[in-house]
């Protein structure tokens, strides 16, 4: 289902896809971006259905939703820019109240969706799921203690999703037979995702070579050091370069696609590894922290080379999930057990699809595709 919105006062165009409803539900983000296209959510929508379909697991309390998204063309900068999320909110709130569970994406915060909701009493973003939980009041204290926790000086909601890429990148590294500890990466990317996954490789003893953020590319061959870079980001994951060490390099932000590293993991815009560049790649591992940075055509060129690309929806799902698991009691919200099913589950996820890869000659990409399809099968089957 697509629906296009119209915003009365600017004109500005807005839109909700919803991919495929599981129990009446679909989860998604909503972002803003001047020149969002329909055809931009759409691709994020049917990723979201993947996101959730792969996370399908015997035993479990949360079992997947389907996928969504909505976008705002819109400059989230520009004056007015909460105004036009506002009317777009009390507009679209029958959607949310009747299949769409969302949240913050691109260029919307979710405190400005809570205050908006909250103002003019619309009930919460995640009120499509009202219907799935027995104890809202069990939720609420969950979610509160989850999004509360801060972990060494970040918020756990900003650690889970890059704690999940970090144990993808470690998987996939012992499945190739190679040591963690001997190993080096590269980011794209130092906000929630980038940040994150930079701290989990550092601490499993990879050296980070190189992160790159809006305004450069910083490096050290002997790495970089993550904590004290952390320590000083700002709100935008903008490195503070008063915190370089003498031996960092300051380099262009385009430098880190060619960086001499193991591992390359691309955690900040889609797009960003294209038939024109990836020839420059010298990592044999890309894992996709952001969404869609691989373009179709290159990755089939990194394929031919022996790079192995662990798909976006893969290896960038553990936020969404993170949220279902607070949401229907598999974590208590503390950071030990968020901790324990990222990694465990990331980690089985992704040495599962590596070996159907290997076992069927196709690509990570089309293995973990292949556990999303029969996912959905099941799911729809359960559904009726
Ligand atoms: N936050 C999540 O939980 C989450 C989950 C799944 C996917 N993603 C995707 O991951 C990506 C990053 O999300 P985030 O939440 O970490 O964003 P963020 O806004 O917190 O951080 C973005 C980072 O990218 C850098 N950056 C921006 N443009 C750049 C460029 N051209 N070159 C180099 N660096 C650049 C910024 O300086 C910043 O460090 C997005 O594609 C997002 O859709 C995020």
């Amino acid at each position: 289902m697509d629906i296009t919105w119209q915003d009365p006062d600017t004109g500005a165009l807005g839109y909700v896809v919803i991919d495929t409803l599981v129990r009446g539900t679909a989860s998604g983000g909503l972002r803003m971006r001047k020149g969002c296209t329909l055809e931009e959510v759409r691709g994020l929508a049917q990723g979201m259905t993947r996101k959730e379909a792969i996370h399908l697991r015997e035993g479990r309390h949360y079992v997947p939703v389907g996928g969504a998204k909505g976008g705002i063309d819109f400059d989230p900068r520009a004056p007015g820019a909460k105004d036009v999320l506002e009317r777009f909110l009390v507009d679209i709130n029958p959607i949310m109240h009747a299949y769409w569970a969302l949240g913050e994406d691109l260029g919307v915060r979710q405190d400005d969706i809570d205050e908006i909701l909250a103002r003019r009493e619309l009930g919460s973003g995640l009120s499509a799921v009202n219907k799935l939980v027995d104890d809202p009041a069990a939720v609420e204290a969950r979610a509160t203690k989850a999004f509360s926790a801060i972990v060494d000086g970040v918020a756990q909601d900003e650690l889970v999703g890059g704690l999940g890429v970090a144990t993808s990148v470690i998987a996939a590294l012992y499945d190739a037979g190679r040591d963690p500890r001997e190993s080096t990466a590269v980011i794209q990317g130092f906000g929630s995702m980038g940040g994150a996954t930079a701290r989990y490789l550092a601490e499993a003893g990879l050296r980070i070579v190189g992160i790159a953020d809006a305004d450069g590319f910083v490096s050290n061959p002997a790495g970089l050091d993550v904590e004290a870079l952390l320590a000083t980001r700002d709100q935008f994951g903008g490195i503070d370069r008063g915190a370089l060490r003498h031996e960092d390099q300051v380099g262009d932000r385009d430098d880190w696609l060619a960086a001499d590293a193991d591992v390359l993991v691309p955690a900040a815009v889609s797009y960003s590894i294209t038939p024109d560049n990836c020839d420059r790649i010298v990592a044999s591992l890309i894992v996709e922290a952001a969404n869609m940075p691989v373009l179709p055509a290159a990755e089939e060129t990194l394929l031919a080379h022996g790079v192995t690309v662990i798909p976006d929806f893969l290896a960038n799902s553990a936020t969404n999930a993170w949220w279902w698991w607070v949401t229907f009691g598999d974590v208590d919200g503390s950071w030990e057990d968020s901790r324990t099913i990222v990694t465990t589950t990331l980690r089985e996820l992704t040495t599962e699809v590596l070996a159907a890869a290997r076992d069927q000659g196709i690509s990570p990409r089309a293995a973990a595709q292949a556990k999303v399809d029969a996912n959905l099968a099941a799911l729809h089957a359960s559904d009726h």
